[in-house]
């Protein structure tokens, strides 16, 4: 039986994790000090996000050089340190691997751009310019990156573009260009390999591969001059052979964990990463969950959704590998996500135990993001955009204010962008971690590089860790019992009760020999019920014999 399947993970964004120093940024240091929190929350696998030398556009995932730390968050002795340390005390640590593109920063990007016949030029994706009837210089295509513009940017140097589907300084890589592609293995993986990780969470795993004749997307949005080209850049012609590729030559030398952002796609598309027989990665992230209420390509439009909508993404990612050899994640929230409690609950203590509760019985791998297991909230709705600290999300709000010629803080465009970055934005969980109820939560005796929740005084690590009744210890209590129940829980089989009810959510999880009923109340509402012929295994409230509001219960069922 491989190790990852059975494991408790839990994310690290390094910049707002712990600082040690006093520099208002988080840093490895900061992460030492709290592994035996973690230890003792039932922690077994640490991911962290990017702490790879890096200018910060985009947080660390715009890496100016994969075999350096950044400075601010410590340095590779540091590293070895935080491997020794996690070694030590039984858990693993898988990193970032961010090569679908480097930072503009990167030595090979600027080897790349400095000729038209450097020997790295084919590292990257560079095209001429088009020209409108006008003789106007226009990009290749009407490709749109996914933080607003065209995805690419006009280098005046050699008067061509390179593709960057995120940031300017995000240029993507070339991976047609075979020693583009050893080279990062050599450097982004094996280097890391053998100074002891244990795996990689993989970043934007499907767009490697893009459609050679890079032709233009279909109209999607009418009024916008770039459209979304997902069917060009993901799950693209060579994808698989790359990612086979990457296991044959690194990852099979290793007993690692890999576990692939792959999203958006079909069950289909999405099982050829996964199936065992494959060999590429062990496990994904599917977004059907996270992505509800957004259109996919473009965060701030909104959507609006139902439980039942809610339910029915639970259960196409439980239902994911039924019948297959391909393995699967559970998680609710990432650095790319807004808190769970206020997208899906009731913005309460109450209700982060019924999302704990939830995750607790999925099938899959679970992960944890930092502050979920102390049920961090959003930030709130009176913040500014002046608090926001995410390229995604200021581009977008600048993008509008330039688009509309926008010059009034109230008017309607803006107030509408700001109730929906108040809900989905990035930010929301990247704020610091409250650690305690001292100036800034405790997270930093500095300023903090971001600001702290205003809550941070009632929702924090210290206010919880010797509460039998916290958020915390109810995170302790299911990490645990996942494990003792893991045929069950993070094995079993998933069949729905109530699908098209409102209000709550029911579902049984089944082996040949062991069910559990588990009933979640989505609602405001007190819901009368029937409570099965079965032994209560946990509950996050003192049972009546109704549900009351955000309350769950899970029932094992002989
Ligand atoms: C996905 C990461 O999760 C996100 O944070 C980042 O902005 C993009 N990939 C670009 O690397």
């Amino acid at each position: 039986m491989v190790w990852w399947k059975d494991v408790n993970c839990y994310q690290i964004w390094p910049a707002s994790f712990k600082d040690s120093n006093g520099d208002g940024i988080g840093d490895i240091g900061g992460i030492i000090t709290k592994l035996d929190y973690l230890k003792d929350l039932g922690i077994d696998v640490i991911w962290l996000s990017p702490m790879f030398d890096s200018p910060q556009d985009d947080m660390g995932y715009d890496i100016s050089d994969y075999e350096k730390v950044y400075p601010k968050y410590g340095t590779l002795e540091d590293m070895d340190q935080l491997i020794e340390g996690c070694h030590s005390r039984g858990m693993k640590l898988i990193l970032d691997l961010v090569v679908n593109h480097t930072s503009s920063e990167h030595q090979w990007f600027k080897e790349s751009r400095s000729s038209l016949d450097n020997p790295k030029r084919d590292w990257y994706i560079w095209k001429k310019p088009k020209y409108d009837s006008q003789g106007n210089r226009q990009p290749p295509n009407n490709w749109k990156s996914y933080f607003t513009g065209s995805a690419w940017k006009y280098d005046e140097a050699t008067d061509e573009y390179y593709l960057r589907l995120y940031a300017e300084s995000q240029p993507d890589l070339n991976w047609e260009n075979e020693d583009c592609r050893n080279a990062i293995y050599d450097s982004a993986l094996k280097f890391w390999y053998e100074r002891g990780i244990d795996g990689f969470r993989i970043d934007t795993a499907r767009l490697y591969s893009k459609v050679q004749t890079f032709p233009d997307a279909p109209i999607k949005f009418p009024n916008d001059e770039f459209q979304p080209c997902d069917m060009y850049t993901s799950n693209g012609p060579r994808i698989h052979e790359f990612h086979k590729e990457m296991y044959s030559k690194v990852t099979s030398h290793y007993d690692a964990m890999t576990v692939g952002e792959v999203g958006n796609c079909s069950r289909e598309d999405a099982l050829k990463y996964v199936s065992a027989r494959e060999k590429e990665m062990n496990m994904l992230f599917l977004f059907d969950v996270v992505f509800l209420g957004t259109v996919r390509t473009s965060r701030f439009r909104l959507l609006d959704f139902t439980l039942v909508d809610f339910k029915s993404a639970i259960k196409s990612q439980c239902d994911f590998i039924k019948g297959t050899d391909a393995w699967s994640t559970v998680f609710i929230e990432n650095h790319d996500q807004a808190r769970c409690i206020s997208r899906f609950a009731g913005n309460n203590e109450k209700s982060a135990k019924m999302i704990a509760l939830l995750q607790m019985t999925l099938t899959g791998t679970l992960f944890i993001y930092q502050g979920q297991e102390i049920g961090m909230t959003n930030l709130p709705r009176s913040w500014g955009i002046e608090e926001y600290k995410d390229i995604e999300t200021l581009n977008a709000y600048n993008d509008l204010v330039k688009r509309n010629n926008i010059t009034d803080k109230n008017d309607p465009k803006l107030v509408e962008f700001m109730d929906a970055a108040a809900k989905v934005a990035r930010d929301h969980a990247r704020s610091p971690v409250q650690w305690n109820s001292t100036k800034h939560g405790g997270f930093t005796t500095g300023d903090p590089w971001m600001r702290v929740n205003d809550n941070y005084s009632d929702i924090n690590v210290e206010n919880q860790i010797d509460d039998p009744h916290s958020v915390l210890s109810f995170y302790k209590k299911i990490l645990a019992l996942r494990k003792t129940y893991k045929d069950l829980f993070i094995h079993g089989d998933f069949e729905m009760v109530d699908e098209d009810n409102e209000k709550t959510f029911t579902f049984w999880k089944k082996t040949n020999d062991l069910k559990a009923l588990v009933i979640l109340n989505f609602s405001n509402d007190v819901v009368q019920f029937e409570p099965p012929q079965g032994e209560l295994l946990l509950s996050n409230f003192e049972i009546d014999k109704a549900l009351s509001p955000w309350e769950g219960r899970v029932y094992i069922v002989k």
